[in-house]
């Protein structure tokens, strides 16, 4: 529509304007050649001897236009020559005659006689009592308009049917290519994600339509892991519970010695401490997922950290049979939330604890550099295989052969909670030496130490 609005438009501009324009330009070079031939002609006036009828006839054929004669008697016109016997001699259809003869200047124009266009110019002769008029037809100029105006009127008619042509088809193009994307759109809405969403244009249909594929590809992923994340959280959650319920039944069996039954308790209290630990941990996933975790920037002294958590391990430390060493160099000042550091550094020494076997040694320990403050744990024990290795950050992934107690949430965790704080966790690790380092922004008031410079605390 706006296609043929626009044709449709420029031809009305083309015929409204420009044709007429065309035609009154083209009329007036016609007087203008008139009016020089009508002045040579009123100067051989002057000089001709001969009757009017002769004097018109002579100059007619030299400026190649009707001429005539008019005598101004009494105010009145009447042919005394006329180069064209055959036409009439009734000077009322002479308008551009009569106007020379009542306003004594010269006249142009263009009249109409027998439906013919004639362009006219009248010069009167005061002294002689004479008007003198040049009449030429207009056939010539207004047929080629004419074939102008028949040419335009083609050409529009052509043009306007391409553009009704090209508008539709384009239009219906685009129709498809939109309607493709609206209907990828619902689908997405209505959570079908397999179909990917195709449209091989160039433009900005197109850019739309990739726009919409990398939406579908990254809903597909997070409904994939929501779906995996329901799923191994109702199993982490369903193991201790069968077997809290197992032993619930086996208590209820009156024959019980009391030995057993302590020995029940016990691990229906680990079950319990496991899901509550689980329970946790999925509230803080569930907080980090939807954004609802708020964490501090604030001075928090690493030393204190290492210190405080290698304490709250000591007992099931020495139960255990490691040995946990704390090593504070300078004096390491992060700019993060307290509670979540001690949370990441509870998570790597336990960790270090529950996956190395009796008489590993523990180290933890909190250091800085100028930009960096740090919070390191280490152990000699086995190390985490390297295909292993890239996916320890992974939620749920658990190594092979690791206890069941956990649900391999713990670094996953700590590494959102560390990115949460503008840092970041990397593990390195080969039999026999594992360390996992957590990099948080350095304070202002942090205090880097050289490398080799000796332990503060021990
Ligand atoms: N210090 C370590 N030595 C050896 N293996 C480790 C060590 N730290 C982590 N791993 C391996 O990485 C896996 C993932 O650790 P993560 O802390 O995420 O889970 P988890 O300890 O199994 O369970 P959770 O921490 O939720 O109780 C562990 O299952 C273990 O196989
Ligand atoms: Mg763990």
């Amino acid at each position: 529509m706006a296609l043929l609005v626009v044709v449709a438009g420029a031809l009305g501009v083309v015929y409204l304007i420009v044709v007429p324009s065309l035609e009154a330009e083209l009329i007036d070079a016609k007087l203008d050649q008139l009016e020089e031939d009508a002045l040579t002609v009123v100067r051989a006036y002057g000089i001709d001897i001969g009757s009017e009828q002769e004097f018109a006839e002579e100059t007619a054929s030299v400026v190649q236009a009707r001429v005539v004669v008019y005598s101004l008697l009494q105010n009145q016109l009447f042919i005394f020559g006329d180069s064209n016997t055959s036409q009439s001699l009734d000077v009322a259809r002479d308008p551009v005659a009569r106007r020379a003869s009542l306003t004594r200047k010269i006249q142009r124009g263009s009249v109409e006689r027998e439906g013919r266009r004639f362009a006219e110019v009248a010069v009167p002769l005061e002294n002689e009592g004479v008007v003198i008029l040049l009449s030429d037809s207009l056939a010539d100029p207004i047929s080629s308009l004419n074939l102008i105006e028949r040419r335009l009127l083609f050409a529009g008619l052509i043009a306007l049917l391409f553009a009704v042509v090209t508008g539709y088809a384009a239009a219906s193009i685009h129709a498809r290519r939109i309607r493709r994307l609206e209907r990828a759109a619902e689908r997405i809405a209505d959570g079908r994600f397999d179909e990917p969403v195709v449209d091989g244009g160039n433009d900005e249909l197109g850019d739309l339509a990739s726009a919409f594929e990398r939406m579908r590809v990254r809903l597909e992923k997070l409904d994939r892991a929501r779906s995996e994340f329901i799923a191994n959280a109702s199993h982490e959650l369903r193991t201790p519970l069968f077997s809290l319920g197992g032993f619930l039944e086996l208590m209820a069996d009156e024959d019980v010695d009391e030995a057993t039954r302590q020995e029940f308790l016990t691990t229906m209290r680990e079950q319990v401490d496991r899901l509550a630990k689980l329970a946790t941990d999925l509230l803080d996933l569930s907080r980090l997922d939807a954004g609802r975790m708020r964490v501090e920037h604030e001075p928090v002294d690493l030393g204190e950290v290492a210190r405080t958590v290698a304490a709250e391990v000591g007992a099931l430390a020495e139960r255990s049979g490691h040995a946990v060493q704390v090593v504070v160099q300078g004096r390491p000042v992060a700019r993060a939330d307290e509670l979540r550091v001690l949370q990441v550094a509870r998570a790597l020494v336990d960790n270090a604890l529950t996956h190395t076997p009796a008489g590993t040694h523990i180290t933890v320990r909190a250091r800085a550099d100028r930009e960096h403050a740090y919070i390191e744990v280490e152990d000699d024990g086995p190390g985490i295989p390297p295909e292993h290795a890239p996916h320890v950050f992974d939620r749920f992934y658990r190594g092979d052969g690791t206890v069941a107690s956990g649900s391999g949430l713990g670094l996953a965790i700590a590494r959102e909670l560390a990115q949460m704080m503008d840092g970041k966790v990397v593990l390195e690790s080969q039999p026999g030496h594992t360390l996992v380092r957590v990099v948080l922004g350095a304070a202002p008031t942090s205090i880097p130490a050289p490398e080799a410079e000796a332990p503060v605390f021990t």
